[in-house]
């Protein structure tokens, strides 16, 4: 059975106390609220992430990611952190690939792919981000740009390694612009994710796959996004910034 995983990445938001404080009132409301085996994940800024892993601690749905890292292990890299520090912080989670990393700051595929090996190595679980631009979906090229995007970022794994990644589909034309694809166009996408896994590994693992969507993702459309088959949960920015919002999305999946 594959996990379903509701995912806030915080982006470059919130002071060190603002962090802390929005972390403790997420941890509390996962403690009574959230009924299910779903997993909560908070990918913080680099600077909350010790903290938040403390107060995270007996909290049994609850873990951290990072939002980036650099390939390398260590070394002369200023600025950068590497897998092994966010992990030795407390991060169980990175998330690579995502659209505004790839825009701004030129993360291309073959960087990525190094990413995603070096967080694997650190046996981190790294939550991949692929998607369209508008003007790809408008072209009807999101199809093969995504496909690309697979075979460039993860499909050179090996099958055991494949198996510690979590897919995130996220349309670029949703992304904070409160424009969220729609169930139907969602689900397609997701569909034909978990069948390029198929044909890359085998339907085992395809089904195993946790493929989330992200994308003004918020409390309202959740439930319809997430009833679809192949979306396994979600990667949410904006909603993510307010505890009440992201855990009503959580408990979307509430048993
Ligand atoms: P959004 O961001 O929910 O604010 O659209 C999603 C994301 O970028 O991961």
């Amino acid at each position: 059975m594959r996990k379903k995983i509701v995912a806030g990445n915080w982006k470059m938001n919130l002071d060190y106390q603002q962090g802390v404080t929005l972390f403790s009132e997420i941890v509390n409301m996962a403690k009574d609220e959230v009924m299910g085996d779903q997993q909560v994940v908070v990918c913080s800024p680099f600077i909350h992430l010790h903290s938040i892993f403390q107060m995270a601690k007996g909290a049994t749905h609850v873990a951290i990611g990072a939002q980036n890292v650099y390939f390398e292990d260590a070394g002369a890299y200023t600025g950068e952190v590497s897998a092994a520090q966010v992990k030795s912080a407390g991060a169980a989670y990175v998330i690579l690939g995502h659209s505004e990393r790839r825009a701004y700051f030129h993360e291309d595929d073959h960087m990525l792919s190094k990413k995603v090996d070096a967080v694997l190595k650190q046996e981190l679980t790294p939550i991949f981000c692929i998607g369209e631009t508008q003007e790809e979906r408008e072209s009807d090229r999101y199809f093969d740009i995504i496909k690309k995007q697979l075979k460039n970022g993860v499909f050179h794994l090996p099958n055991d390694a494949f198996g510690h990644v979590i897919l995130a589909y996220e349309p670029v034309w949703a992304i904070g612009t409160g424009l969220t694809a729609s169930p139907e166009q969602a689900q397609e996408v997701h569909a034909f994710i978990r069948n390029e896994i198929a044909n890359q590994y085998n339907a085992h693992i395809a089904e195993d796959t946790t493929i989330l969507y992200g994308g003004s993702c918020n409390p309202k459309n959740a439930p319809e996004l997430f009833s679809q088959t192949d979306i396994d949960g979600g990667l949410i920015g904006g909603a993510s910034l307010k505890s009440r919002d992201f855990i009503d999305i959580v408990k979307v999946f509430n048993s």
